[in-house]
């Protein structure tokens, strides 16, 4: 039996033979693997890069389908993207930004969400701009209107069609007095995006400041941009008429450093995630710590070019005793991510006694757990706020809590990934599970995890594609 979206369905819309990966599971995950640059900065900054008058170079970029995305747009708007001499290096040439036609940029309609992001620079650098429709994951309804509210209070004309969005800025884009209704990471990178070229002062209020976007302002000021940080959520951004190229090393991807953690955790095992930084996962190794997670610090080390696993990172291991139950809800930085949440609820099945998981950020980001309980785990969801403070979506019908009754044996099923988060959770499952899963459209992991069958192939999972 398969559980999750229609294989079927997923089948055809894949049209892949080769998107099943053949899971052998009950192995422990044992070895080092590597995390480059953060997927949520690293997109961010390419689309910067087109707000420069000269080239950006960007450094330890992974191989992921959202930068293939990022890079296609970036090239059809004329600029020149080429690999540099590192591993990992890009550089990007905007010195001639061209229009391009909507019915190419329609080619990657539905493929990420990053296209929102070209808003702002391409009415500094083009005086329009045409938007796709976007894509990324399915985890509720995650509508744009932030963003297009802040665009308008810069002086953006938005006019949307079926096949898209359409701007211009006839008078220019001018600095605004902005207050978010909710702290949205996407529509934060919108305004800092479009205020750092706008004229005049911007100010936001009720701004995410994820690590990530604390990042994207560094990549910024690189370039000439002028913004302050201020306490309470307050950014304030001081127009510039020019920016120029910027050269980055971006923070680690902390978001595949937990899935990581996570899996050493539910498939009693130990990996050194190299490459991830402690600063960035701190509410992470707490709530791992208070499962009874194990994990070591470990870039103490001098790197030295060259030597595989000089340069540290965390190592994460299960403690070879039961695991503990805890209630956590996800929130915006510096709370508990909800991108950390899928592949942690995987390793709070092994937990013993009730976890609670209240999912505060997305409305609908617990559907993945109905194969989990096919699998063998007892979790289950409500529409109500639990063991937490009540969340925006506490009266609006939607089942965003979940209780987790552990430990609990999971077995072997076939599955179909639903979204990158969820699928990667699955596959920590499906390695956890004794006995031999099938998990369909594995490709989506590739949109945010590097080389991850390597990986899996590193750390000793038995796993291979099915022929
Ligand atoms: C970013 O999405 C990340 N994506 C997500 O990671 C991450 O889960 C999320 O931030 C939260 O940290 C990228 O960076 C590419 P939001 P984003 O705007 O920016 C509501 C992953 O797997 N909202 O902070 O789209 C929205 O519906 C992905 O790597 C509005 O109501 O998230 C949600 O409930 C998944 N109106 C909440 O705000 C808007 O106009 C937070 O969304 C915008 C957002």
């Amino acid at each position: 039996m398969i559980f999750g979206r229609s294989p079927r369905a997923h089948r055809l819309e894949v049209t892949l033979t080769d998107d099943v990966l053949v899971v052998h599971g009950g192995t422990p995950l044992q070895g080092q693997i590597r995390v480059r640059g953060a997927k949520n900065l690293i997109s961010k900054a390419m689309v910067a890069a087109l707000l420069g008058e000269s080239p950006s170079r960007l450094f330890d970029v992974p191989r992921i389908r959202d930068v293939e995305v990022v890079r296609g747009l970036l090239e059809l708007h004329g600029v020149k993207v080429s690999d540099g001499q590192d591993d990992g290096e890009l550089v990007m040439d905007p010195t001639n930004v061209e229009s391009a036609s909507t019915d190419q940029i329609n080619v990657h309609a539905g493929s990420s969400r990053i296209p929102i992001l070209f808003c702002g620079p391409l009415l500094h650098r083009l005086g329009h701009a045409f938007i796709p429709d976007l894509g990324g994951c399915h985890i509720g309804p995650r509508p744009i209107d932030f963003h297009i509210q802040a665009l308008r209070e810069f002086g953006a004309v938005v006019d949307k069609q079926p096949e898209g969005m359409h701007l211009s800025a006839p008078n220019g884009l001018h600095g605004a007095k902005l207050e978010l209704p909710y702290p949205s990471v996407g529509a934060t990178e919108q305004v800092l995006l479009t205020a750092v070229r706008a004229e005049g002062v911007t100010e936001l209020r009720n701004a995410a400041i994820e690590p990530e976007i604390i990042d994207l302002i560094c990549v910024l000021q690189k370039m000439g941009a002028i913004i302050t940080v201020h306490t309470d959520r307050v950014i304030e951004i001081q127009g510039v008429p020019r920016l120029h190229g910027y050269q980055h090393k971006p923070i680690p991807d902390r978001i595949e450093a937990a899935s990581w953690a996570a899996a050493a955790l539910a498939t009693k095992g130990e990996i050194e995630v190299l490459g991830a930084r402690q600063a960035d996962m701190m509410t992470f190794l707490n709530v791992f710590r208070s499962i009874g997670g194990e994990f070591q610090i470990t870039d103490d080390r001098v790197a030295r070019p060259g030597v595989t696993g000089a340069e540290g990172g965390i190592k994460f291991w299960h403690p070879g005793h039961e695991l503990q139950a805890v209630a956590l809800e996800t929130d915006v930085h510096p709370g508990f991510m909800t991108d950390w949440q899928q592949p942690l609820v995987v390793a709070l099945t092994q937990a013993r006694g009730l976890s609670i998981m209240h999912e505060t950020v997305y409305e609908q980001r617990l559907g993945y757990t109905d194969a989990l309980n096919q699998m063998g785990a007892t979790i289950q969801v409500y529409r109500d706020c639990l063991g937490g403070t009540p969340c925006r979506f506490g009266r609006r019908n939607f089942k965003h809590s979940a209780v987790i009754a552990g430990p609990s044996k999971l077995h072997a099923a076939d599955l179909v990934i639903p979204d990158l988060r969820a699928g990667f959770a699955h596959l920590i499952a499906a390695l956890a599970a004794e006995g031999t899963s099938r998990v369909y459209g594995v490709d989506l992991i590739n949109r945010g995890y590097e080389d991850f069958e390597n990986k899996l192939a590193a750390l000793g999972a038995h796993v291979e594609r099915q022929n």
